[in-house]
This record gives structure tokens, C-alpha cells and sequence, in this order.
């Protein structure tokens, strides 16, 4: 006898994106009649939503599949399926064929045919099969109200060398101006105070229906119009987006970035600061071209916080190329960079055409360099904060606790301890975590926090 609702445990990695395709996920399978459970043994369903950008994504990936051999075993109507970018790249189903009990294997952009699948595995949990045509029509599901990630595109034309993007998700596609503002003033009804816009790269977006746009919309340019159109939007005060692609980085954006929502940070991927490297990422500027954006961008924005992806050892770096890298981040004073060790992808361009010949040691020196470098400057740009007052959406909160040398002191001590406000967490306008002291009731507004002190990865402070 089946107990119901049917039950499906979902795994996500990797990027936001795969995030917010995990809340349509969720959003399908509610529809269906599942509900969640964190609990693998009394899943009905295990699916895993895959990242496949480098090969450690994929090894944890296998490290999960076989946790699922013994519940496959106790269970062999036990669905497992995998989906994301795995099945996406793996269009042969080379990488499927290692891995044995595997159900359901379908791209991101499949998973609205996930209830016809079901139905045809197991009759039973499904009562009817309504199927969407098109994944992104699905609303989230989403766990937060106060914040929301809104994709406005998929896919991607760029095809760097070294990335399976553009084959794990596919060509670029705009979502509709009209599908994007209708989620995101409907987040806004429930609340929401703060949006990320998502796309692969994100500020090449072009509106599919670019007459919805106001009339009194001052921007030409399509993503520039869209930051505008989000800032109509009254309730949403915190505007940010990821990853912009520096070659897209026009001014009407850079005008709308200084719009009042826009938080005061941006996350613009460079990969390397040498020319040669660029060229053979295919990444279509120079390092001078990026310094430039760099430069247009703190014209505008002057305390501007830059975040960046840089991959260290890709093919035929030298020491002296990987300088210009090191050079790169002093000179555009990055706050903080999201550093890889390249990782060579079967099917891409690079596999085919370079060989990967900076060996693991070395890759990981470089990375060390740039880690190092990262955490000195920014314990430095972070002072700065010292004495002001930064506004802060509070995310969570941390109760006191009792340690263990806690329990040896009287107990009107631990009495006080546990009646204090315990400490509350969120990120400032430039994206960088603040801690301040106080109660629970705070998480979900937006507040102001003098800073007292300020370290590598945090901001500390108290509420004005
Ligand atoms: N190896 C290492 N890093 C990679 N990235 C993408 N592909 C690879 C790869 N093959 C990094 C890039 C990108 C980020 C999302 O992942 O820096 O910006
Ligand atoms: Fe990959 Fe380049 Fe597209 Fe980014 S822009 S998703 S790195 S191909």
C-alpha cells in the first residue's frame, strides 16, 4: 500500500540558475501531487539537478549516485532521475552508461515532460498529466519571499573555448518582457523586496516583445530598458543581476546601474587579464577593453563593489600570462573573485584544439596566488566601511547559544546569555555580509548598520 502524497527529494549544484530550475521543478511536482521530503529513504523520487561546468561537479554527481544504490535495492520502484547540465552535455549518453541505476536523464529544458515519464513509471502516483510546453512558463516555488532569483534568459551564443554552456543548455533564448515584469510584480504583491536577474549573459538580453517597454523608457539599449522597468516597480528596492558579459556592457546599462534599486555591486567575469589566454577563451575582448568597462563603470559608480570569475591554468598559460591575470585584479581592484583551476570538458572547443598542459600542481599554485592576493585587498577595501553606515536585508538569524564552558557558569550567566538578542545576518548594498546584534523579528526588513569593524568576509556593526 503506497502512502500518500508521493514523495520527491530533490539535489540541487551549482549556479543560481540551476537553483531557480529546481523551484520549477518543485512548482511541477506539487501540481502533480508530490510533496518534498528531505529525507532519501521515504522518497518516491530522487532527483539530482546537475552542474557540469567542471569535472569536481560531475564527480559529486557519481558520489550520490552510488549513496542511491542501497535505497534502489530496499525499493526497486524508487525513481531516480537526473537532470541540469549533465544530460544536457552528454547527448550520446556516454557518461549515463556509467552510471547504472539511473531512471529519468533529461536536459533542464525536458523537465516539463517529468509527469508524463512518471505517469509511465509508476501509474499509481499520478492522477492526471497536465504538461506545460514550455519549462520557463512554470511560477517557481520558491522559500523565500523577502528575495527572488528571476531568469530572463537561457542558454548562451557566446561559446567560450573552454565552457559546455552553450551545449548543456543550448543557444541563447530571451524570456518575454511581459513573463519577466509579470513574475516580478507579482513577487513584489508577496513581498519581495530584492530581485537578481539571471542569464548566462545576462546584459545581452533582447526583449522578444520590445514594444511592451514604456513609452517614456529613456534606454535604448533592451537590458538597460529592462533594469528600468524593474526600478517602476516600487516595492522591489534592491535590484542586482548575473553574470554580465563585459562585452556587453553598453552605457545605457551602465546609466541604469546607477538607477535607485541597483545595489551597489556588480559580479563582471574577466577569466584571465592576458590577451593571447583571452583570445584562445574566445572571450572576444582584450584585457584592455575590460579595464575600460572597469573604468566607465567607477565614472558612474564610484564605490562600486567588483566581483569576477578568473580560471588560472587553462591551456598553454605561462607564468608570465597568468602575471598579466594577477596584474589585472590589482588594477581593476577586485573585491572578490570566484577563482578556477581550468578543468578540460569533452565536446568543447578548447578539448579539441589545446592541450591541457598546466599541470594540477601549478594550477593550484596560481589559484593559491590569486586567493592570496583576493584576501589581502579586500580585508583592505573593507575598511573603508569602518565608521559608515551601510543599509542591510536581513536574511537570518542566530539565536544565542550555550557552548559547553557556557554550562560550567551560574546559571542566572546562562539565564542573561540566552535573553540576549543573539545576532542577525544579511548583505549590504555592495553585497557584503554584515553581522549586527538583534532579535528575529528583523530578519526580512531592511535596515541601517553603523560598522564597527571590518574583516575579510564580514561586515560587523550595530543597528542605527
Ligand atoms: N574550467 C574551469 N572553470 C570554468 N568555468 C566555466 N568553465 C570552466 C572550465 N572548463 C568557470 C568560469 C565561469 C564560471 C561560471 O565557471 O569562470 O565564469
Ligand atoms: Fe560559458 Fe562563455 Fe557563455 Fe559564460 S559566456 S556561459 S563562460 S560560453
Amino acid at each position: 500500500m503506497e502512502v500518500y502524497p508521493p514523495k520527491y527529494h530533490l539535489i540541487t549544484f551549482g549556479c543560481q540558475m540551476n537553483k531557480n530550475d529546481s523551484e520549477r521543478m518543485a512548482t511541477l511536482l506539487k501540481n502533480l501531487g508530490f510533496a518534498s521530503t528531505d529525507s532519501k529513504e521515504e522518497a518516491d523520487l530522487i532527483l539530482i539537478n546537475t552542474c557540469s561546468v567542471r569535472q569536481s561537479a560531475e564527480d559529486r554527481v557519481f558520489g550520490q549516485i552510488h549513496l542511491f544504490k542501497p535505497l534502489k535495492r530496499a525499493n526497486s520502484k524508487l525513481i531516480i532521475g537526473i537532470t541540469g547540465c549533465l544530460p544536457g552535455r552528454d547527448r550520446d549518453q556516454a557518461i549515463k552508461k556509467k552510471m547504472g541505476i539511473v531512471d529519468l536523464y533529461f536536459p533542464t529544458d525536458q523537465m516539463s515532460q517529468l509527469p508524463r515519464w512518471i505517469a509511465e513509471l509508476r501509474p499509481e502516483l499520478v492522477n492526471s498529466v497536465d504538461l506545460v510546453e514550455d519549462y520557463m512558463k512554470l511560477v517557481p516555488d520558491r522559500k523565500t519571499t523577502r528575495q527572488a532569483f528571476v531568469s530572463i534568459q537561457t542558454g548562451c551564443n557566446k561559446f567560450c573555448t573552454y565552457c559546455v554552456v552553450p551545449f548543456s543548455r543550448g543557444l541563447e533564448k530571451n524570456r518575454p518582457l511581459k513573463d519577466i515584469l509579470d513574475e516580478i510584480k507579482g513577487l513584489a504583491d508577496h513581498g519581495c523586496v530584492e530581485v537578481t536577474l539571471l542569464g548566462q549573459t545576462v546584459n545581452s538580453y533582447r526583449a522578444p516583445d520590445a514594444e511592451l517597454f514604456s513609452q517614456n523608457n529613456p534606454y535604448t539599449d533592451h537590458f538597460a530598458k529592462l533594469l528600468w522597468e524593474v526600478n517602476q516597480v516600487k516595492e522591489i528596492s534592491r535590484l542586482h543581476f548575473t553574470a554580465p558579459h563585459p562585452l556587453h556592457m553598453t552605457d545605457d546599462i551602465i546609466d541604469a546601474m546607477t538607477l535607485p534599486a541597483h545595489l551597489n555591486f556588480i559580479h563582471l567575469p574577466v577569466q584571465s587579464g592576458d590577451d593571447e589566454v583571452l583570445r584562445r577563451m574566445n572571450r572576444r575582448y582584450t584585457s584592455a577593453q575590460f579595464m575600460e568597462v572597469i573604468k566607465r563603470l567607477k565614472a558612474k559608480i564610484p564605490n562600486l563593489a567588483i566581483g569576477t570569475d578568473i580560471i588560472v591554468g587553462f591551456c598553454g598559460e605561462t607564468e608570465e600570462q597568468f602575471q598579466k591575470t594577477v596584474q589585472l585584479f590589482k588594477d581593476a581592484d577586485i573585491d572578490i573573485s570566484y577563482t578556477a583551476k581550468y578543468s578540460d570538458r569533452s565536446g568543447t572547443a578548447a578539448h579539441r584544439a589545446f592541450a591541457d598542459d598546466v599541470s594540477n600542481e601549478e594550477k593550484k599554485r596560481r589559484w593559491e596566488v590569486i586567493q592570496q592576493l583576493m584576501e589581502v585587498s579586500v580585508v583592505k577595501k573593507n575598511q573603508r566601511f569602518v565608521g559608515e553606515v551601510v543599509s542591510v536585508l536581513v536574511e537570518r538569524h542566530e539565536a544565542p547559544r550555550i557552548t559547553d564552558e557556557m554550562l560550567m557558569m551560574p546559571e542566572k550567566i546562562q539565564e542573561t546569555i540566552k535573553n540576549q538578542p543573539g545576532l542577525c545576518y544579511g548583505n549590504s548594498r555592495e553585497m557584503k555580509l554584515t553581522r549586527f546584534p538583534g532579535t528575529k523579528e528583523l530578519v526580512g526588513q531592511i535596515v541601517n548598520i553603523k560598522i564597527t569593524r571590518a574583516d575579510m568576509w564580514i561586515l560587523e556593526g550595530e543597528l542605527v
